[in-house]
């Protein structure tokens, strides 16, 4: 979604704001702006579309020479994209640009036209912008006026701010969308995530809500919190280096992104083993709390979610607990049946998606416990949750989700093996077995991604022409196929379903026609059978089949036009290994037909209002 950067301090400030904002261009946007103080005026470029359409008109019409101010990429939610709809926005004495929604937009903006104000675009920003140059024209004092405005707003937000009275310095404040204020030697940034400024700095602070951070190039950073008072901040440094958020040779990050899986499993998977064993005492997860839950809710969305379904069918499977998976925007709205004794688990790479951090908020106020598995150190959600699993995938850029999809798996395994041991239901031979085979899992992944490389690019070309496709698997394939369908849909465009194999009969077996490409996941060897009945008959009715299996399975003459082989492992955890080609035939797909890969239409990688 929206991403905001703001600058003070030696460099020319344009080139910073830009290349901060092009290192944000994964979340998603269709226009940007800028602003930037030339001596004591503020001037303001921005332009509908991509940063390279801002950069070209500001070489036509110049680019804001100086050394202080703020930027944005606008993903649109209140008018469409368009210049006047792009932020920065302005009041007479302020300009700011926002991250997030404005609820009561519309009652602020009536209140501000009956005081003669006028608005030239349709967006909640504009009206926050006047309010704050509203409450500045009275009480004068910068701080005091955002503390003023922000009383009035309702909904999320983030806020770079300029006062044309304050030459060089730069406001910030939040409430519920992220924020950090980066810190250099002589120069302060802020920034919707640290990706936009590791070139310059690691070191940051995060925003709490409602704190209010001033920076500039002499006095540094100095935060205040919502009574004006002064606030001492804990200083954070980045783990990673601008390597992590760069592509390294490759063409896509996302390609980039399923080659680092091995290393994030590693990164994720290794801390967390004591004596062959996991061990999740320092997230707060030891055998006592384990033992006393009752029931598991997973709540998510997308490819989270997605990580969610194979957890359920493991969790249930070996710990023998029930476990429910949701979409996290119905959970929130459908009162749930939960309490004391429940644990939700909320997954979540951004840690900030709207929904999501609603749904957590809503289990805990209804004395549900809750777990965090969550990617973004420091985000709203690992904050917030009672316990916390960090995946350590780094930083992902590519919209479509690899990495902490893989992560999330294997958080997923962990958590399910100590629970099931914690529970009685499996013995320490078996718990030090399974731990031992997960921890191969990185190996085997960058086995899978040598050996399936080649012929899911083959594949790929098969499905440049289809309008749509099935996926379809029983069980654990089943859920990993729900993935696939949905990294098929974000960058291809081919419209996909997954479906359980042995529904088809019950209606959407009438969608097959001839040539249409069915992805049939057959792994499981308990259903390994049931599964090729299911591909026998849509084959018998012309469907396309491409097969992925393990090595060495009994294949059916005909049944399949494409055999996509894995190697043979634990099957519990071949939801790890399958989902590499999945990925791959994606990628694939998308890079053929032209797509951009990394930034797939409509999307936004963090989805920070609902
Ligand atoms: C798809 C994808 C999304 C996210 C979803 C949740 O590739 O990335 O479906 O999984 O928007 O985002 P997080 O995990 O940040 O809560």
């Amino acid at each position: 979604m929206c991403g905001i950067v703001g600058y003070v301090g030696h460099r020319d400030c344009s080139d910073v704001l830009v290349s901060a904002l092009t290192r944000l261009e994964y979340r998603g946007y269709d226009s940007a702006g800028i602003a930037v103080f030339e001596n004591d005026k503020i001037n303001v470029a921005k332009s509908k579309g991509k940063l390279k359409d801002l950069v070209e008109k500001m070489k036509i019409e110049g680019k804001p020479d100086g050394f202080a101010g703020i930027g944005h990429t606008r993903w649109a939610t209140h008018g469409e994209p368009s210049d006047i709809n792009s932020h920065p926005h302005s009041g007479a004495k302020v300009t700011l640009v926002h991250n997030g929604i404005i609820e009561n937009y519309k009652e602020l903006k009536e209140f501000l036209e009956n005081q003669g104000r006028e608005f030239l675009s349709d967006t909640d920003t504009e009206v926050v912008a006047q309010l704050l140059d509203y409450y500045y024209s009275h009480i004068n004092d910068p701080i005091r006026s955002i503390i003023e405005t922000t009383q009035e707003l309702k909904g999320s937000f983030a806020l770079g701010i300029v006062f044309e009275d304050f030459p060089n310095k730069v406001f910030a404040v939040r409430r519920e969308s992220p924020l950090i204020i980066g810190v250099g030697e002589d120069e302060n940034f802020i920034a919707s995530d640290v990706p936009a400024i590791i070139q310059y700095t690691k070191n940051y602070y995060l925003l709490e809500h409602d704190e209010i951070a001033v920076l500039s190039k002499n006095e540094g950073v100095r935060v205040f919190d919502s009574h004006y008072q002064i606030v001492s901040k804990e200083l954070k440094t980045a783990d990673w280096d601008v390597d992590a958020v760069g592509k390294c040779g490759y063409p896509h990050y996302m390609i980039k992104e399923i080659n680092e899986q091995p290393t994030a499993i590693k990164n994720t998977v290794l801390p967390r083993i004591k004596d062959g064993m996991p061990c999740l005492d320092e997230c707060n997860i030891n055998p006592e709390v384990l033992r006393n839950i009752r029931n598991i809710y997973i709540v998510a969305c997308g490819s989270a979610m997605h990580s969610g379904m194979v957890g359920k069918y493991v969790i249930e499977d070996i710990a023998r607990t029930a476990v429910t998976v949701d979409i996290a925007s119905e959970f929130r709205y459908r009162n749930p049946i939960i309490g004391k004794g429940d644990l939700i688990i909320i997954v979540s790479q951004s840690g900030e998606t709207a929904d999501s951090l609603a749904a957590m908020r809503l289990a805990k106020e209804k004395g549900a416990k809750t777990l965090a598995i969550v990617n973004a150190m420091g985000s709203t959600i690992a904050r917030e949750a009672d316990m916390l699993i960090y995946t350590h995938a780094g930083p992902e850029i590519s919209v479509a989700s690899t990495k902490a999809y893989m992560v999330q798996l294997s958080v997923m395994y962990l958590f399910a093996f100590e629970l099931a041991f914690a529970k009685g239901q499996i013995d320490e031979e078996k718990y030090k077995y399974y731990t031992s085979k997960l921890l191969e899992t990185p190996e085997m992944v960058e086995k899978v991604i040598a050996q399936t490389t080649e012929i899911s690019q083959k594949i790929s070309t098969k499905l440049l022409t289809a309008d749509s496709l099935l996926y379809i698997g029983r069980g654990l394939d089943y859920a990993l196929s729900m993935e696939g369908s949905l990294k098929l849909k974000e960058i291809s465009y081919i419209h996909s379903e997954s479906y359980a194999a042995g529904e088809l009969k019950h209606g959407t077996i009438s969608l097959i026609t001839k040539d249409m490409p069915v992805i049939a996941v057959a792994t499981q060897s308990a259903l390994y059978e049931k599964t090729v009945s299911n591909i026998k008959e849509v084959k018998a009715r012309g469907a396309k089949v491409i097969m992925i299996c393990q090595e060495g399975n009994d294949v059916p003459k005909d049944i399949a036009d494409y055999v996509l082989k894995i190697p043979n492992f634990e099957e519990i955890l071949l939801p790890m290994l399958v989902c590499v080609p999945l990925q791959l035939i994606a990628y694939y797909t998308s890079v053929q037909k032209g797509n951009d890969v990394d930034q797939p239409r409509n999307l936004a990688k963090s989805v920070t209002v609902e």
